[in-house]
């Protein structure tokens, strides 16, 4: 009977509620990731990110709220094995190599993983010339390379990467980011939370912004991000490649700059078809750049706006 319903959501959580004496942390968090998505969890220092995940994970007691991960209880250690964690501070046994650690996190999560795979693992994270080298001798973005590999080695269906660049250098955010790109593609699920917003932007389809422990905002990035916009620049602009341009969004013009304000929804083609129809109408087009507010921007938008309002 349960084999033809859709798969449980990788993450559901609802209430979620955490005090620490008189601070609260996180105050009635609710939000879902679904199979094979690749969700951004946002917010300023303090906004209760950390507090959140180690919630979902069951390292620490929620004082209110529910948690399903892959379909079971958070506190139901069959869930927590398909489930691969990247901690935000962590120190891993430095008398261990990378190699050794490895193999002692796969035992951990009781899956067979051979030697092959585990060193592709680590070659994956840019560790293999390192792999016989004791922890207690890395870099701070060596051992933060190390707990991706960590993260990744017991082949999880979903993973929670708690700051995974925050040490990195510039090739290496760019190498997690290719990585995410391939889980991504491979159907894992990902849950992470970042301060670099334009890597989440590149890489996650949702959302969440955490704000003083509450949801201040979430939704796919075209929800949050709005209307595209799209610059062009033109001459020998007729009454009918004006009406051309009305046609595909809202126009507003500076000399010869022509901004349209493009619908969230629209499809690949509009741009295209766009300027093949202007040209067809004899407008000259010098360029057509597109414009869209960034995510950063909407993220400072949304933390700025009426504080302790509802702002969801
Ligand atoms: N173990 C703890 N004891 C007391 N207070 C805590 C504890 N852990 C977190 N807090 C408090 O809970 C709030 C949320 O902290 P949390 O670590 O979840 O924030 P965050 O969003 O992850 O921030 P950052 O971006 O700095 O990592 C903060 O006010 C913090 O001081
Ligand atoms: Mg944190």
């Amino acid at each position: 009977m349960v084999a033809g319903l859709p798969a449980a959501p990788a993450v559901w959580c609802s209430g979620l509620r955490k005090r620490y004496r008189r601070r609260t942390a996180v105050d009635d968090v609710s939000f879902t990731v679904g199979r094979g998505e690749v969700v951004g969890l946002l917010g300023p220092n303090g906004a209760g990110k950390t507090t959140v995940i180690k919630i979902l994970l069951g390292l620490v007691r929620p004082d209110a709220g529910d948690v399903l991960l892959l379909g079971r209880p958070a506190r139901d250690p069959q869930a927590r094995a398909r489930v691969g964690y990247l901690p935000e501070l962590f120190r891993y046994q430095l008398w261990l190599t990378a190699a050794e650690t490895l193999a002692l996190h796969a035992r951990l999560a009781g899956v067979a993983v051979p030697a092959g795979e585990r060193r592709e693992c680590l070659a994956t994270v840019g560790l293999a010339d390192r792999a016989g080298d004791r922890v207690g001798g890395f870099s701070k973005g060596m051992q933060q390379r190390l707990g991706l590999a960590v993260a990744l080695v017991a082949r999880p269906e979903l993973v929670v990467l708690d700051e995974p660049t925050s040490a990195l250098d510039p090739i290496g955010r760019a190498d997690v980011r290719d990585l995410l790109l391939a889980l991504k593609s491979r159907q894992v699920t990902v849950l992470l939370n970042s301060h670099l917003i334009g890597e989440v932007e590149r890489v996650c389809d949702r959302v969440v912004i955490l704000d003083k422990g509450k949801v201040a905002a979430s939704g796919t990035l075209a929800e949050l991000l709005g209307q595209r916009e799209l610059r062009l620049r033109l001459d020998a602009v007729s009454p009918e490649a004006k009406e051309r341009l009305a046609a595909a969004g809202r126009v507003t013009r500076s000399g010869d700059t022509f901004t349209v304000a493009l619908p969230a929804d629209q499809d690949v083609a509009a741009v295209p078809d766009l300027v093949a129809d202007l040209v067809a109408l004899g407008v000259r087009v010098h360029a057509v750049e597109p414009g869209r507010i960034s995510l950063e921007e909407r993220l400072l938008d949304i933390l700025r706006a009426e504080p302790g309002g509802d702002r969801r």
